[in-house]
Parts: C-alpha cells; sequence; structure tokens
C-alpha cells in the first residue's frame, strides 16, 4: 500500500519531500518562501529506501528525512539523478546517513545543531533524578494501591549533592547536562573525551571561585585519561558521544563491571553505544545499580529482561521532545534545504537562533559535509 503524501504550495518552481509530518509552520513558510513544492509523507511507518527512492522519483530537488531512516549512498545517487541538491537530517546525530555517499553524489548534508542541546541534557537530568530517586517505580506503587503509610526505609535512594558526575563525550549536550549537575546539585565532574572541554572547565573553576565565596564547598571538572577511569570514579555516568565506530558498545560488560554497584548509568546519545544485553544483565546482577534509557540499540525494540527490571527508568527516544526543539529542529532542516537549494552560504556561528524568529536569515545554518563540498 502505498503511504499517503500531503502537498502544499503545489505551484513551486522547485520539489522537496520530507518524509515525516514536522511541528510548528516556521519550517514549511521558509521552504515555500524558497519556492518549494512540499511534499509530506502522513504515515508513522518507518519508510524504507525503496518507499523513498519512489517517492523522488524523477525530479526532486531537495529532501529532509529522519533518523530511522537509512540514507545510504544509493538513495543520495537517486536523489542526484532526480535533479537533487540539498538533504537535511532531521536531528543533530547523522549515524543513519552515508555522509562519503552524499559527498560522492554532491550533495550537501544538513543536520540541526544548538536546538537540541539544553532540551536533551534536560531529560538526562530527568533521568538521573528519576533513576536515582525511583520516581518511575514509586509512581508504580501508588497506582498499584500499595501506599498504606509513610515508612522510615520505603523507596531509598541516591542522594546527588557533593557526589561525583561522570561524562562519556563532554561535546554540547555532555557539556550542558554536566553544567546542570554542578549547578544544581554541586556535584564534581570528571569526563572522558577525544578533546579537553576547556570552556567547561573554566566556567566549573569561576562557579567554584563563587561558591567559595559564599562560603560553600569547592567543586571540580576534571577531565580522565581513559573511560575506565571515568566508570571507576562516577557516582553518574551519563553518555554523550556521538555514535561512530569509535564509540559502537563503548559500554561493555567490562566497563560496566568497574562501575559502583550503586550507580546510575543514564544514555540519551544513541541506543548502540551501549551494549543493552550486557547491560541487562548488569541489571538484574546489581540490584543497587540503576540506569535511565532514552535510547536502545535495536529501536523500537528492547533487549529481552530490559522491560521487566525494576532499577531501569525507560522513555521512548524522547530527549529532544519539547515544542521549542522539535519545533526549531525542523526549522533549521528547512532552512539548511531552501539555504543550498537558493545557493545560500553556510551560517558560521554556533548561535543559531537567529533562524527561529522574524525574517529567514539567507544562509544554510548547518552542513556537515561543507568541507568536502567546498561550500563555505
Ligand atoms: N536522545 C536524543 O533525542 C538525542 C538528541 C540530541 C542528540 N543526541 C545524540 O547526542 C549526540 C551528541 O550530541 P552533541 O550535540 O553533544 O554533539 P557534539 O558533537 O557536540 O558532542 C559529541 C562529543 O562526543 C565526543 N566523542 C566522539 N567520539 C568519542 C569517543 N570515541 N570517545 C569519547 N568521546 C567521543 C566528541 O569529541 C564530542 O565532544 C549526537 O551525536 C546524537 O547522536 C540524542
Amino acid at each position: 500500500m502505498g503511504k499517503e503524501w500531503t502537498v502544499h504550495n503545489p505551484g513551486g518552481s522547485r520539489r522537496v519531500i520530507v518524509t515525516k509530518q514536522l511541528p510548528g509552520n516556521r519550517w514549511l513558510d521558509i521552504l515555500v518562501a524558497a519556492d518549494c513544492t512540499v511534499e509530506v509523507c502522513e504515515s508513522d511507518d518507518v519508510l524504507s529506501v525503496d518507499e523513498i527512492t519512489e517517492r523522488i522519483g524523477d525530479h526532486c530537488d531537495g529532501a529532509i528525512g529522519q533518523l530511522t531512516e537509512d540514507w545510504n549512498a544509493d538513495l543520495f545517487a537517486a536523489l542526484k539523478a532526480a535533479g537533487g541538491s540539498a538533504y537535511s537530517n532531521y536531528a543533530v546525530g547523522y549515524n543513519n546517513v552515508d555522509v562519503a555517499g552524499a559527498t560522492a553524489s554532491g550533495i550537501p548534508v544538513g543536520n540541526t545543531p544548538g536546538v537540541l542541546t539544553e532540551t536533551t541534557a534536560e531529560m538526562a537530568a530527568a533521568l538521573t533524578l528519576s533513576a536515582g530517586r525511583r520516581v518511575v517505580e514509586a509512581d508504580r506503587f501508588m497506582r498499584a494501591g500499595n501506599y498504606h503509610g509513610w515508612l522510615p526505609t520505603m523507596y531509598m535512594g541516591q542522594r546527588f549533592h557533593g557526589k561525583t558526575v561522570g561524562i562519556i563525550g563532554c561535546g554540547r549536550i555532555g557539556a550542558a547536562y554536566g553544567r546542570m549537575m554542578v549547578e544544581g546539585f554541586k556535584m564534581n565532574l570528571v569526563y572522558f573525551d577525544l578533546y579537553a572541554n576547556e570552556n567547561l572547565e573554566a566556567f566549573v573553576k569561576d562557579y567554584s571561585e563563587l561558591l567559595v565565596a559564599h562560603g560553600e564547598a569547592p567543586v571540580t571538572a576534571t577531565r580522565l585519561d581513559t573511560i575506565e577511569d571515568v566508570m571507576r570514579t562516577a557516582d553518574v555516568v551519563s553518555i554523550h558521544t556521538v555514535l561512530d565506530e569509535s564509540t559502537h558498545h563503548l559500554v561493555n560488560a567490562e566497563r560496566l563491571a568497574l562501575m559502583k554497584d550503586d550507580a546510575i548509568l543514564i544514555n540519551s546519545s544513541r541506543g548502540p553505544v551501549v551494549d543493552e544485553v550486557a547491560l541487562v544483565e548488569h541489571c538484574k546482577t546489581h540490584p543497587e545499580f540503576k540506569a535511565g534509557l532514552d535510547v536502545f540499540e535495536d529501536e523500537p525494540a528492547m533487549k529481552p529482561g530490559l522491560n521487566e527490571l525494576d532499577n531501569v527508568t525507560i522513555v521512548p527516544h524522547i530527549a529532544s521532545a519539547t515544542t521549542w526543539t522539535r519545533q526549531g529542529m525542523a526549522t533549521l532542516a528547512a532552512a539548511n534545504v531552501a539555504g543550498i537549494l537558493q545557493g545560500h552560504p553556510l551560517w558560521t556561528g554556533d548561535d543559531v537562533l537567529p533562524f527561529l524568529d522574524g525574517d529567514f536569515p539567507p544562509y544554510a545554518p548547518s552542513i556537515v559535509n561543507a568541507a568536502d563540498l567546498g561550500i563555505n
């Protein structure tokens, strides 16, 4: 059965396909202002490569796709053959995109950084508190009618104040989460990343001086040499790396075994960064250990046994799901495609907020293979 597609601005001189309905209107206004006819797939099902290829057809100028779709080299070759010259992922991560394949076809690949950072970090913080303070377990207990009176030992969890938070992948989201935990709970921070995050370290140093000036204990931010050091040291470990070959199963059975028995592991990056089978086993054998997961190895499936564990808090990949962020992502994805189709230059600032309100800036906000394609 063919999927239903809605066509906006049918008289446009350019044709752009969008594989899922997107929130808000600004993204559509941007594409219509760029004289595009916009065709939106109405189905909630994940589109296959064949279905997307079929929709691209003989003539298609650009596409906005989803992280659930396999944007492989064949798909970019099909887009190129249809006269296409612009693609944007509706995500900041692009592990679902064969960027080399897109580059080989001369197709710029956009992503949507800058509007997910705080929102995703907030979900990591929410999962941390939920897991550590057993919020979901206690909610289920209440709903089941099991609360028969206050007890000194009921649902005891972890105190965060003054403990150590560990971050694996301390880029935009990792650093934002780290700051929330340092500022909110006065935690000390350790991190593992391929690069030093000097801004974060400088901020925590200044913040610590402020705390000390007010008679409070200092806090620290320290880059550790190995991921093993972070796993051993931290009371909470939160994962914020990209997913690529270097991070696949970065958290495995051996590294889980290094963590404190009552530690908390949070993953809001991508599912395959954690060996989920090993995590299920670890949570079974370490009842004091807690995990909070937004992402899963075989989404939408979970590894057997995960959903039976009381010490695991699970949500369906909603870390970026605030209205502001999801509309912002749509706006940036549309601005990437419209910007490239209109020959606009690349936006060079880190701050993408000017795209979200007022006049549309005549730039493409974020193209990951711009350097390889000579776009500037
Ligand atoms: N769950 C969600 O809804 C959601 C939302 C937004 C982003 N994400 C995921 O979060 C990831 C991070 O986003 P970001 O905006 O912070 O990206 P970013 O590029 O700013 O940060 C990623 C960090 O990971 C580090 N890194 C890369 N390889 C590593 C390795 N082998 N070991 C240690 N560190 C490594 C990088 O140096 C960088 O500092 C995205 O790639 C995406 O997959 C998930």
